[in-house]
């Protein structure tokens, strides 16, 4: 079966590609020629999720998927949640000089520092149009902020978040092992049982 993923993100296309498995053809923005920014705008993820899948189905009449993840910081009431992406850059003119992920772990952990409440999680929202009709997928893992940055796998957040159960952040772990573990894992498992079930 073929599936347009709706993201211009390579590291995320080839993790989700080997949880896909052979039987699915996945190509990305990039390979479809697509290389206009596609609008998200809303304020949750599901919105954003389902704007994305909705715009490619749209324009390309082809079912395609879309993801929407964001670090969800129990002391931080949810935040930067939706905002991830963007966080540091969010009330915080000091960091715009940093590369994004850098300013966001930097802007985290200031705003962290000295709480011991350190309970977050990733959760991801995949929407998917598939012949005109839209499906939700989510997935969530739960973990802890730690005190400062450690590893230099992954991306993103990835540096100071260690799930429960692990001595490790996802960005000292082998993709393989994140791969089992993640949000986008969990999302992507909802979405290929109910493909293969269709
Ligand atoms: P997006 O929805 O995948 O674009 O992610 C929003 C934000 O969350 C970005 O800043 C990403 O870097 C971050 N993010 C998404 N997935 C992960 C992950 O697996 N590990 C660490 N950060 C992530």
């Amino acid at each position: 079966m073929e599936l347009i993923f709706a993201t211009n993100n390579e590291y995320k296309l080839s993790e989700i590609r080997s949880l896909l498995g052979l039987s699915f053809s996945l190509r990305g923005l990039l390979e479809l020629g697509v290389s206009e920014e596609i609008p998200e705008d809303h304020d949750t993820l599901e919105e954003n999720a389902s704007q994305k899948a909705w715009f490619i189905y749209d324009k390309y009449g082809k079912s395609c998927f879309a993801d929407d993840t964001g670090l969800e910081v129990d002391a931080l009431n949810g935040r930067p949640g939706v905002y991830s992406a963007r966080y540091s850059r969010i009330g915080h003119p000091t960091f715009p000089e940093m590369e994004p992920a850098a300013g966001n772990i930097r802007k985290l952990l200031l705003e962290l520092a000295g709480s011991s409440h350190r309970k977050a999680h990733f959760r991801t929202v995949i929407a998917l149009v598939l012949d005109g009709t839209e499906y939700r997928f989510e997935g969530v893992v739960n973990g802890v902020i730690t005190e400062k940055p450690s590893g230099a796998e992954g991306f993103g957040y990835d540096p100071v978040f260690r799930p429960e159960g692990f001595g490790e952040t996802f960005a000292e772990m082998d993709l393989s092992m994140k791969n089992r573990i993640s949000h986008r894992a969990k999302a992507v498992e909802g979405l290929i049982d109910f493909l293969k079930g269709m």
